[in-house]
């Protein structure tokens, strides 16, 4: 938030300062959104939009001032700068939707690929019947890209399929001839809508290419990860050695650069641009690892425009995958809500990077570092002590308080200002006691090792045990498989989903701590190429990888049957068979708030048996259910519709999961499955019913066979809890013995509804 408000701030002074000598109105940047498009004609389209808009400014010199964008491919609208006034008097015209101000959005390997069970080896493995994505086109909205990567080479790529019609642009740094080649298919950016609201671009402040090419990094690393060729012996600080590749490593990546700035902000406007030319050009899957800022919860709305994108992309056959956000672990902060997204939470990996402490009394303690070595010490090892009791951050205001050459133990959490502060006073590292972030960062030969508090108090008594106390710290090494516990990242933005509580969020988990992948040499993070990069923004890329391999071999299953394909067939053990934990500040058991259906599980994902399929009705059956005006829901979808009356129940939308946020004593809902198995298959049911609640399925068995492939079910739910509870946990399973369809359930009873509980 502080950044932005800053920029805002700035510009609005500006603004103000130029209104007192010529008194002209403020304008900002509105999208102003008109709903499907009444030609196919985009200079027709565009055409309507100059004249909507000339009917509100009256010249054409002042429609040519006011418009940033003409949305004209996958959907109608446009973006334009505009007073309130004029803004209100717009929102108001029957053709238009809504009116949105553009407003800015965050960014949210090596081992990965096998520990997800994805072995490149096997010619049996979903890889190579999925010709590790061939003919399938990945569109990233996100940072640029960095072309000379040897992930992006285009060594053993055929001719570029003839159905793509979108294009590879030139600017500053980025020759379209000699940057794009057989992979890396298209290159664009999208700029207009920050320099519009957020003013130019400032090259001394923010250096940045003016074209496709990466500055930040961001947009590489996710880009490589989706699709990176093959690399071997690929390190990071000579940590996590190995072969590093993207999910789908023959995909072709369709890059769209619409964040900018070393802010790593991408202004609405740019992005639903990005979105309108992907749909254009022919992308399979659009792939985001961006999201609103929480906690503007309203902002993650289904008709917030992103929203209102990706329903365009899926309703055209795009399977559209997003990042949950970074605002975990708190309840209530996921965001990119709506139900025909594919949300990725952020789990940690079976690898890590144990840092040897050894204290003067020969006790060793294994914490975390991305510490390159050389091995350090014995040196001394100190400790604030108080009034400062661990708080290395105040240690710059206490002159007398000097670390020279000393490794200092420091509780606390914000690891980044007690770093600096403890190289100001002359240390030499630091430990850290904090609660497990998953945020593990390099500072460079300056060891920074993090451990949990009880390790952290385990020091501190040795630091109070002896008159000079010492330490020694090894080089990290890495650590592949058990025994550690597989994680949801502390950071992982968490269900339930505020917005639309019977809409499960997230959908998926897939890796996304310390994953290594390509980078542009501009980051700071910077090492020969790679990088180690934490996020949802990273996890994100791992389940448009697996999409991309799904799609490769089911080229007609729609974007929401591969999202049943994933989340029914997720992991709820980790691959190793132990339970997945969520981490906060207490470590706990996983649940679907924290990881949806679990953790991905791409083979089991190609071989679903059955999926919980939708259309775009059934979208549009949710957008009736949700209280959106039939007019409202008409504009979105650019055809008349009226809803059903009596609206239709949200709890009956097709999803791959049960979610009831307000059970009083009982509900029946449908549900429908489609058998892309074989065809004569029997399935059974399973259930496991969250605690206190009664669950009863109507059939308890499905017979499909050559004729019938969909069938329905009635799941009867009722509580026998006497009070308003907090969610309970369940799942309701699909057998045939050979296909497990498992869908998770949670279920909250609400005796007094729409009840605060804060007693
Ligand atoms: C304004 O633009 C429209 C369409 O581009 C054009 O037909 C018309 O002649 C223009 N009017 C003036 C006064 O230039
Ligand atoms: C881009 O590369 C091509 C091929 O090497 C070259 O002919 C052209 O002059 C380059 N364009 C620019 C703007 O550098
Ligand atoms: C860009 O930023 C620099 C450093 O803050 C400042 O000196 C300069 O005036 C700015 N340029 C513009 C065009 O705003
Ligand atoms: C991998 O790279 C490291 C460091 O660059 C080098 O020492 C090592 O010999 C390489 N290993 C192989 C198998 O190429
Ligand atoms: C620690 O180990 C070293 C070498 O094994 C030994 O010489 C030393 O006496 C030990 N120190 C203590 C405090 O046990
Ligand atoms: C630093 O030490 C001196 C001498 O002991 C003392 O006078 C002074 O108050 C101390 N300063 C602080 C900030 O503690």
């Amino acid at each position: 938030m502080g950044k932005t408000t800053v920029l805002l701030a700035l510009f609005l002074t500006i603004v103000l300062n130029v209104q007192k000598s010529f008194v002209i109105a403020e304008s900002k940047v509105y999208i102003v959104y008109l709903g499907e498009k009444e030609h196919d004609d985009p200079e027709s389209v565009t055409e309507s939009h100059h004249k909507l808009l000339w009917s509100l400014l009256g010249s054409n010199e002042s429609v040519h001032d006011s418009i940033v964008y003409s949305y004209r491919h996958g959907f109608s609208g446009f973006a334009a700068k505009l007073t309130e006034s004029q803004a209100q008097q717009i929102s108001e015209l029957p053709e238009v939707v809504h009116v949105i101000p553009n407003t800015l959005y965050e960014l949210t390997t090596t081992r990965t690929w096998d520990y997800l069970g994805i072995s490149s080896g096997n010619s049996n493995s979903l890889l190579h019947k999925a010709n590790m994505g061939k003919e399938v086109i990945v569109g990233v909205i996100d940072t640029g890209v960095w072309p000379e990567s040897e992930m992006f080479n285009d060594k053993g790529y055929g001719p570029i399929p003839s159905r793509w019609k979108g294009g590879c642009e030139s600017g500053e740094s980025f020759n379209a001839s000699i940057h794009c080649n057989r992979k890396l298919i298209g290159a664009k950016y999208f700029v207009d809508g920050l320099v519009a609201s957020f003013g130019v671009l400032n090259r001394t402040e923010n250096p940045e290419y003016v074209s496709p090419r990466d500055f930040h990094g961001h947009g590489t690393h996710v880009a490589s990860t989706i699709g990176g060729s093959f690399l071997p012996n690929v390190s990071y600080l000579g940590l996590g050695r190995g072969t590093a590749r993207g999910g789908a490593p023959r995909v072709r990546l369709a890059i769209y650069k619409a964040c900018w700035l070393k802010t790593s902000s991408c202004a609405t406007a740019d992005v639903f641009k990005a979105m309108d030319e992907a749909i254009h050009d022919g992308v399979d899957v659009l792939s985001l690892s961006l999201g609103p800022r929480v906690p503007l919860y309203p902002e993650t709305d289904v008709r917030e425009i992103t929203s209102v994108g990706a329903f365009h992309a899926v309703a055209k056959g795009i399977s559209v995958v997003v990042s949950a956000g970074n605002a975990g672990p708190n309840a209530q902060t996921v965001v990119n809500v709506a139900p025909w997204i594919l949300t990725v939470a952020a789990s940690t990996l079976d690898r890590s990077f144990p840092t040897a402490i050894t204290l003067g009394n020969n006790i060793t303690i294994l914490g975390q570092a991305i510490f390159p070595g050389p091995e350090f010490g014995f040196v001394g090892l100190a400790y604030p002590e108080p009034p400062f009791s661990g708080n290395c951050e105040r240690l710059s205001t206490n002159p007398n308080n000097t670390m020279e050459g000393k490794v200092v133990l420091c509780f606390t959490t914000s690891p980044n200002t007690a770093i600096t502060a403890v190289r100001n006073a002359g240390g030499v590292g630091v430990i850290i006691a904090r609660n497990p972030t998953h945020l593990l960062s390099t500072a460079g030969d300056f060891p920074y090792v993090a451990v949990d508090f009880e390790l952290g108090t385990d020091i501190l008594y040795y630091i109070r045990s002896t008159i000079s106390p010492i330490v020694k710290i090894q080089a990290s090494r890495t650590l592949v498989g058990q025994p550690v516990a597989t994680k949801v990242a502390t950071f992982s933005s968490r269900g339930p989903n505020s917005v639309s509580p019977a809409i499960l969020k997230p959908d998926i988990a897939a890796p996304g701590v310390n994953i290594l992948a390509a980078i542009s040499p501009n980051s700071p993070l910077n090492n020969e190429g790679f990088a180690m990069m934490s996020g949802t923004s990273m996890a994100t890329p791992i389940v448009s990888g697996v999409v991309v391999l799904l799609k490769s071999i089911y080229p007609h299953w729609s974007p929401s049957a591969i999202k049943s394909a994933i989340v029914t067939t997720a992991w709820k053990t980790d691959p190793s068979g132990e339970p997945i934990f969520a981490d906060g500040s207490n470590r706990k058991l996983a649940d679907p708030f924290d990881y949806g259906g679990g953790l991905v599980n791409p083979e089991k994902a190609a071989k679903p048996g059955l999926v919980y399929d939708m259309t775009t009705d059934d979208y549009v059956m949710y957008l009736c259910s949700a209280d959106y005006s039939d007019t409202s829901i008409s504009r979105v979808l650019g055809k008349i519709t009226v809803c059903p009356n009596p609206k239709p129940s949200v709890l009956d939308l097709n999803l791959p999961s049960i979610t009831i946020p307000n059970l009083r004593d009982e509900v029946i809902l449908t549900r429908t499955v489609t058998n892309v198995g074989p065809l004569n298959s029997v399935y059974k049911v399973v259930i496991d019913p969250p605690m206190g609640i009664n669950m009863v399925v109507t059939p308890t068995e499905l017979v499909f066979d050559s004729k019938v492939t969909k069938l329905s079910f009635t799941v009867r739910v009722s509580t026998t809890h006497k009070v308003n509870t907090g969610y309970y946990f369940g799942s309701l399973t699909w057998t045939d013995n050979v296909h497990n369809v498992a869908i998770p359930v949670s279920v909250r009873t609400q005796i007094l509804q729409r009840y605060y509980d804060e007693n």
